[in-house]
């Protein structure tokens, strides 16, 4: 088991996070899946700083080598988007620390649905499933599939 550790991105580390989410989403899961781009909107920096969007980082030998980016969303939903892990650091259960610190912000903010959306031919709707996601539609989006799921978070 690799040690790496998880915490919030800072403002300087947001080049290296754009660039780790290009270069994951460039490099599929499986040969068989789907590529597709990672779409980077400009104000990034903005939102970021204006707290509208926040990203969560793994840290392995002082370099980010994942990430996932979460914002809040209508009412008592949040949002998680651009997961993303180095082909080089995949397996190795970063992508599964990512998404559970995810849920331990959703926890202690008292949020009630945890909400995403991947594409089908990815194959990626089989993995969030192995967290309790559940699908809630599929839409048809150009040359592929998008799959809407989420997840209700149980009020302690
Ligand atoms: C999806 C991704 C974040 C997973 O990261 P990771 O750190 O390798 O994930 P973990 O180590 O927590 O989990 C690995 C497990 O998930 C499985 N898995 C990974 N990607 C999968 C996929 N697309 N479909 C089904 N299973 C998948 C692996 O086979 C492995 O299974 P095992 O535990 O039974 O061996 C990574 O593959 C990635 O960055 N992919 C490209 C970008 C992407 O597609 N992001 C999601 C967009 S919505």
């Amino acid at each position: 088991m690799i040690k790496f550790s998880i915490r919030h991105a800072k403002l300087n580390e947001l080049l290296r996070i754009k660039y780790i989410t290009k270069l994951a989403y460039k490099i599929p899961y499986k040969e068989d899946t789907l590529i597709t781009k990672s779409y980077e909107p400009d104000n990034i920096k903005s939102s970021f700083s204006k707290k509208e969007v926040f990203i969560i980082v793994a840290i392995f030998n002082d370099r980010i080598v994942g990430a996932v980016r979460y914002k809040f969303f209508e009412k008592n939903s949040l949002y998680f988007y651009k997961l993303a892990v180095l082909k080089t650091h995949r397996n190795k259960g970063i992508g599964t620390s990512l998404i559970k610190q995810v849920e331990v912000i959703a926890k202690k903010k008292g949020i009630a649905k945890i909400k995403l959306d991947c594409a089908q031919e990815k194959k990626i709707p089989e993995y969030y499933k192995k967290f309790g996601y559940k699908i809630d539609k599929v839409k048809q989006h150009q040359n592929h599939h998008d799959v809407y799921m989420s997840k209700k978070i149980e009020i302690q």
